[in-house]
């Protein structure tokens, strides 16, 4: 990998936009004036997982929320916010919770080293080691564990969205949008779809408010 430096961050910036513009003279007047993205894509932060190259989606074709090991949780205002503007606002038609394979938070909750305020955040993978501990138990091998584990994090993680009023409010009165968990593989550059989940999905009555 080579390595750049800062300001060659900024030469390639303006290198693209001129590019952009040579291409397509109205790209950035017609971007500006709105974003109408289909897709909300929740993803982790490592770098290796960049959401719109993976995908072939262009500026203006998704709205992009990254966090450690990709997680929803119910108490983080900024993943609410951004769900909220998504699905409310944006209207969009999918939601996509992407995992990957050798992702290094989902490692680090199945190790019992502490990593101070991050130790509550990975608590949440913990949370689904334990309720997944059976078939975990099952795998032949730590290196298989942990592929497991990122495959049960990305699927509880599409039910924490399915278990939010913003959802199921959306659910009831525009049948959108369909929730989808994938993960990324770092050693091919591929996409495995793990779980679709449609609108008005028959989640356990215990989540499904009746006053919406
Ligand atoms: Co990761």
């Amino acid at each position: 990998m080579t390595s750049k430096t800062i300001e060659s961050l900024l030469a390639h910036n303006r290198a693209w936009a001129d590019r952009r513009v040579a291409e397509d003279p109205q790209f950035f007047r017609r971007l500006s004036a709105l974003q109408a993205p289909k897709f909300l894509w929740i993803g982790c932060s490592d770098s290796r997982v960049p959401a719109n190259e993976i995908t072939g989606t262009a500026p203006g074709e998704i709205f992009v929320h990254r966090n450690v090991a990709n997680l929803v949780v119910h108490t983080d205002i900024n993943l609410l916010s951004v769900l909220e503007y998504a699905v409310t606002q944006l209207k969009v038609e999918h939601v996509i919770v992407c995992g990957h394979y050798g992702c290094g938070g989902v490692l680090a909750a199945m190790r019992r080293t502490s990593f101070g305020v991050l130790n509550k955040w990975l608590r949440n993978i913990k949370d689904v080691y334990r309720l997944h501990e059976p078939a975990l138990a099952q795998c032949e091998d730590e290196a298989a564990r942990a592929r497991l584990l990122v495959e049960l994090n990305v699927r509880e993680q599409v039910l924490n969205l399915a278990k939010t009023s913003i959802l199921q409010k959306a659910w009831k009165y525009e049948h959108r949008p369909v929730l989808h968990g994938w993960v990324y593989g770092l050693e091919d550059g591929l996409l495995k779809p793990l779980i679709d989940m449609q609108p008005g999905h028959d989640l356990h009555p215990l989540y499904r408010y009746e006053d919406l």
